[in-house]
């Protein structure tokens, strides 16, 4: 079945139609930057542009987006406008976009993706797949069962929570090296392994291409690895998140 699926990032937003049988995509990724501020009239112009753009009125959607999602409604917003604060989100972007909106959190899409056609299929036991972009998104697995909302990138830390020293963001915006930023990166994800015991972590987004940089300064006593949809997961699980 083919369904359009939109990754909503803190910087980017990217799309593609996607086989869902397949976890193919279909069509030629389009990309547009996060508008600021990012509230829901601006995202929503965003939306039909790539709409638009592959001129799929009326049909399927699936939305990976960076905040908490229940039962249709965006929850919290940590790296995009507020007043996605308990806005009923599912709801919003269907009527505007004239089509079957189905959102949920980015990270759980990327791991459902990774979980089903990357490193995590037939996985048992306890997966954890991080995303670090603007922030740091976690989708649990439990013999490939996902856990929604976990949110793992708000454990506090130092001053604030890991995402602001271990994300993607983090590292480009303090200038750190790979070493450095890949030290922050180790005190996470053996906090992750004390908390919850996994027996595999999956490292995804944009830095998950980049691992061969870094993979050499993590001293985890859990196997570590990337994603293989590098960063193309967020689309393909948000489409398949959609599917049903
Ligand atoms: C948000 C998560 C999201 C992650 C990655 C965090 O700041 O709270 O919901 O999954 O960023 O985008």
């Amino acid at each position: 079945m083919l369904v359009l699926g939109i990754d909503v990032g803190g910087t980017g937003i990217k799309a593609n139609i996607v086989d869902t049988d397949t976890g193919q995509m279909a069509g030629e990724k389009f990309k547009v930057k996060t508008p600021a501020p990012s509230t829901p009239d601006a995202i929503i112009e965003c939306l039909r542009e790539i709409v638009n753009n592959f001129n799929w009125q009326g049909k399927k959607i699936g939305i990976g987006f960076p905040a908490v999602i229940k039962n249709g409604v965006s929850l919290t917003a940590s790296n995009i406008s507020p007043l996605f604060i308990n806005y009923p989100i599912n709801e919003a972007f269907s009527k505007a976009l004239n089509s079957e909106v189905v959102v949920v959190n980015d990270a759980d899409s990327a791991g459902i993706a990774e979980m089903t056609y990357g490193k995590g299929k037939g996985v048992r036991g306890l997966v954890i797949f991080i995303t670090l972009g603007t922030g740091i998104g976690s989708a649990l697995f439990y013999n490939g069962q996902l856990l929604a909302n976990t949110e793992l990138g708000h454990l506090k830390y130092k001053k604030s929570v890991f995402e602001k020293y271990a994300s993607n963001y983090a590292r480009e915006y303090h200038h750190l090296s790979w070493k450095k930023w890949a030290k922050e990166l180790d005190v996470y994800l053996n906090h992750l392994n004390l908390l919850l015991s996994p027996d595999l972590i999956l490292i995804g987004g944009g830095v998950s291409k980049n691992f061969d940089l870094y993979k050499d300064f993590l001293d985890v006593p859990v196997k570590v690895e990337n994603a293989s949809l590098f960063n193309d997961a967020g689309i393909i699980g948000a489409a398949m998140a959609a599917r049903n």
